[in-house]
């Protein structure tokens, strides 16, 4: 079977009507972030159902604007932590964080390749200006977006959060089942160390019914994230513009901005050469340069100062961009965000570079991923040093990059040879 087709395939498998799993067994509900690359990866094929994925998304926003990094439809055993464990108090079972904003950017993707879903597009608009306005509101530090739980950043075990994780004490968490580990091989996944601490930051959510005012005084963890800050300040940029076209008022959209904009620069670290974490609650800088630092070029900054480590990590590994720093101590090539590359990281630096004209590393990037589905089919993640496959199989947002982006390479690439 043709790979187009597979990727069209595993979104069908993984569709449960109205929205996606992000794989069978390890991720039975839709996840905030993975149903954004759904949506656009269904708009390459049949645009109804794309939009179709953002609407059910969106229909679980809360009404303080959040929309929750994972929706509950129907309940499965086979998830740990469920909907009993977060109880969210949004109009359908959810989590109680959000996840990376990257939906307004795909939904003006998906205008462009279907401009027949306007009418349902200005029907979300407000709704991802809500949600954006909650980040305003809720997350930032001196401009740039705060993260208070791992989840809420999508990179979950990235070593950024591991100063602020040992800020947290665990030890009455109590007894709990990973179910996880029982999907893929426990070296890929999170350590029980942060699994305590995944939980014991849910559980604190919970006593003050996810009360984003108390919170702040309570959470220890508060992290401000270059991914959350580039993915929000794209967003924002991608809700001006189709706002503008919409007839709608954008300037509040342009104070929030200028102030990302200043946010994402008090991220930067002389040090690493690199955007960097920073803990909110000690100022202090996490020096971790991983792949995070790359998405400038998609947040709309052409940064040259950026560019020098990224080329050193590219030429570091054999497939694409590295999620953690190849040189570092800490890296693992095969541990979910402490080392593998991730075709949808690869996809939002890569096309984000090809915006900036920065072909030369957009065009690596971009047949590397290729190359990976090619050799192992549509993984979750893969070891930049020898491409193999890793985490969960079958992805939907993997099989989504093929269609909208690498995919388009290989095509090229083939007929030119
Ligand atoms: C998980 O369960 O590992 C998810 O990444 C949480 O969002």
């Amino acid at each position: 079977m043709d790979l187009h087709q597979k990727a069209r395939e595993t979104l069908r498998q993984n569709d449960r009507g109205g929205y996606t799993l992000p794989t069978h067994g390890l991720y039975p509900y839709q996840w905030n972030w993975d149903s954004a690359f759904a949506a656009w990866g269904f708009t390459t094929f049949e645009p109804d159902r794309g939009w179709t994925e953002l609407e059910t998304l969106l229909s679980g926003q809360w009404e303080d604007g959040m929309v929750p990094h994972i929706l509950f439809h129907r309940p499965d055993p086979g998830y740990y932590p469920g909907p009993d464990v977060w109880q969210g108090r949004g109009p359908i079972a959810s989590s109680g964080i959000s996840q990376p904003p990257v939906a307004a950017t795909f939904m003006a993707k998906m205008l462009e390749m279907d401009p027949t879903g306007e009418p349902r597009a200005r029907a979300m608009w407000p709704k991802l200006k809500a949600w954006h306005a909650w980040f305003m509101r809720w997350r930032l530090d001196q401009g740039a977006v705060c993260v208070t739980h791992p989840w809420e950043a999508g990179r979950d075990n990235a070593p950024d959060w591991d100063a602020a994780m040992r800020g947290i004490d665990a030890s009455d968490v109590g007894e709990y089942t990973r179910r996880d580990t029982s999907h893929v091989d426990p070296a890929m996944r999170p350590t029980k160390y942060d699994y305590d601490r995944y939980i014991k930051l849910v559980q604190m959510g919970v006593s003050v019914d996810w009360n984003q005012e108390k919170l702040l005084e309570l959470n220890p963890f508060r992290v401000a994230d270059p991914t959350m800050t580039f993915t929000l300040l794209r967003a924002q940029r991608d809700l001006k513009a189709m706002g503008r076209r919409f007839g709608q008022e954008i300037g509040e959209i342009s104070a929030w901005i200028a102030t990302l904009e200043k946010g994402a620069e008090t991220l930067w670290n002389p040090e690493i050469g690199g955007y960097d974490s920073r803990d909110a609650r000690t100022g202090a800088f996490n020096d971790i340069l991983s792949s995070a630092s790359a998405l400038c070029w998609y947040a709309g900054i052409d940064d040259a100062r950026a560019r020098p480590e990224i080329e050193r990590m590219l030429g570091a590994v054999n497939y694409g961009l590295a999620s953690y720093d190849p040189a570092a101590e800490g890296f693992e090539p095969l541990r979910y965000w402490r080392g593998p590359t991730w075709p949808i990281m690869n996809y939002l630096v890569g096309s984000g570079m090809e915006e900036r004209g920065h072909y030369d590393l957009a065009e690596r990037i971009k047949s590397d991923t290729a190359r990976l589905m090619e050799q192992n089919g549509f993984a979750e993640y893969y070891n930049p040093v020898d491409g193999a496959p890793a985490g969960g199989a079958t992805f939907t947002w993997t099989a989504a990059v093929w269609l909208g982006w690498a995919g388009n390479y290989s095509q090229t690439h083939k007929g030119a040879a």
